[in-house]
C-alpha cells in the first residue's frame, strides 16, 4: 500500500506512523462496529491503530486488520498496532500473559507497540477495576521498574516490536530511564494533548530523551457523559482555532491534528465515519506558519478532559510523588462502565 501518512523513527529503530486511529468507543456502541470502522480507516490510509485490552474490542479490531491483510489492501508489516497493559496486570509475572491474551484476541503474532496504560497498579484479578465492599478501588503495590523489565522480556520474546508508557509524568519517566540495567528505553509516552493542554514541558522533556510523545484526545475527547465535564469548552468550537481554520480553508479538526504533527507529536484521532477519516488524513497536505503555531500555543489553559488523575490517588504506589495531590475517589464508581466497557 502506498503510505499516505508520514512515519517517525522511534529510539529502538522502528518507525511509527505519525497519525493513528483511536479505537476507544462508548460502551453503548456495539463492539462489532469496530470491525467496520477499522476496515474503513485502513482503506482511508490509516496504518497506525491504537487499542487496548481495557477497550474490550481487540477481537474486532484484530478481525478487521486480518481481513484487510487477507484482501491484499495491506501487509502485516504496513500496520502499526498498539496495545496497552491494563493496570491489574502490572505485577511482573502477569505482564507476558496479558500481552499473550491481547494477541490471542487479535489473532496476531505480535504487537508493534505495547505500553503500560497508567503508572498506577490495581489489585490483580478478574475485575478490571477491583473494588472493596465500600465501592473503593483497590490499589496494589508494584515496583514499576520490575514491570518494565517484564515488558523488556516481551520485546526479547518477539511478542512486541517496541515498548513504551502512557500517562507518565517526567519524574515517572525518569525512574524508568535511571533504572540500573535498563535494556530498552520507552519509545513513547502517550498522554492527553491538544491546544488546551499542550504539554509543552513534557514534550520538551520527552524530546530531550528521544521519547516520542503520542497525543490522545487531540480533537478534544469524545466528551463522554459522566466522564468529561460537560461544561468544559468544546475544543473544535474555539473561536481562535476556528479563525485559523478559516484562514487555511481547513476544518478545526485538521488544524489541531496538523498542530501536533508540526511540533513532532504523533497524534491519534478517533473517528467513526469515512468522510472525517479522509479529512483527517489530509493533514499532510498543508503547513501552518510559525506565527499560527504560536497562536495555537497561546490557547493552552492546562485543561484536562480526562479525569484520570483519580487513578493517581494510589496510597501505596511507588509512583505517588509527594507533590501529587491525592484526589478522593468519589466519582470513580460512576465511571466504571466507561473505564471498563463490558
Ligand atoms: N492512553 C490513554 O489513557 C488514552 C486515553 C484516552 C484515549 N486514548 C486513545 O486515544 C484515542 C483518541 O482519543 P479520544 O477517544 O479521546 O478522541 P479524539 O481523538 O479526541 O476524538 C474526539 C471526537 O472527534 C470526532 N472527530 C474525529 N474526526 C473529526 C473531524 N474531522 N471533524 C470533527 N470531529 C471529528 C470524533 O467523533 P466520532 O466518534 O463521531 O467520529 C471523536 O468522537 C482513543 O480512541 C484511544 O485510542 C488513550
Amino acid at each position: 500500500m502506498d503510505p499516505k501518512c508520514w512515519h517517525v523513527e522511534l529510539n529502538d529503530g522502528h518507525f511509527i506512523p505519525v497519525l493513528g486511529l483511536g479505537t476507544h468507543a462508548p460502551e453503548e456502541v456495539p463492539k462489532i462496529k469496530a470491525v467496520e470502522i477499522t476496515k474503513l480507516a485502513i482503506d482511508a490510509g490509516f496504518l497506525h491503530i491504537d487499542c487496548a485490552h481495557v477497550y474490550n474490542n481487540e477481537k474486532e479490531v484484530g478481525q478487521a486488520i486480518r481481513s484487510k491483510i487477507e484482501d491484499g489492501t495491506v501487509k502485516r508489516e504496513d500496520i502499526f498496532y498498539t496495545s496497552k497493559l491494563w493496570i491489574t496486570f502490572l505485577q511482573p509475572d502477569l505482564v507476558r500473559p496479558a500481552l499473550e491474551k491481547s494477541l490471542k484476541n487479535l489473532q496476531l503474532d505480535y504487537a508493534d507497540l505495547y505500553i503500560i496504560h497508567f503508572p498506577t497498579a490495581l489489585k490483580p484479578g478478574e475485575e478490571l477495576l477491583p473494588e472493596d465492599e465500600h465501592g473503593k478501588v483497590i490499589f496494589d503495590t508494584v515496583d514499576l521498574c520490575a514491570t518494565w523489565e517484564a515488558m523488556e522480556k516481551c520485546m526479547d520474546a518477539g511478542l512486541t516490536k517496541s515498548i513504551g508508557v502512557s500517562n507518565f509524568n517526567h519524574r515517572q519517566l525518569e525512574k524508568i530511564l535511571n533504572k540500573p540495567g535498563l535494556k530498552y528505553k520507552p519509545v513513547c509516552n502517550q498522554v492527553e494533548c491538544h491546544p488546551y493542554l499542550n504539554q509543552s514541558k513534557l514534550l520538551d522533556f520527552c524530546k530531550s530523551k528521544d521519547i516520542v510523545l503520542v497525543a490522545y484526545s487531540a480533537l478534544g475527547s469524545q466528551r463522554l457523559k459522566g466522564w468529561v465535564n460537560q461544561s468544559s469548552p468544546v475544543l473544535l468550537e474555539d473561536p481562535v482555532l476556528c479563525a485559523v481554520a478559516k484562514k487555511y480553508e481547513r476544518t478545526p479538526a485538521q488544524i489541531v491534528l496538523r498542530y501536533q504533527v508540526q511540533r513532532g507529536v504523533v497524534v491519534l484521532a478517533k473517528c467513526d465515519n469515512e468522510k472525517q477519516m479522509k479529512e483527517n488524513m489530509q493533514v499532510f497536505e498543508f503547513q501552518l506558519t510559525s506565527e499560527d503555531m504560536k497562536v495555537l500555543d497561546g490557547l493552552n489553559r492546562n485543561l484536562r478532559y480526562a479525569p484520570y488523575q483519580l487513578l493517581k490517588a494510589s496510597p501505596s504506589s511507588l509512583w505517588s510523588m509527594p507533590d501529587m495531590p491525592v484526589t478522593p475517589l468519589q466519582n470513580l464508581h460512576e465511571m466504571l462502565p466507561i473505564l471498563c466497557p463490558s
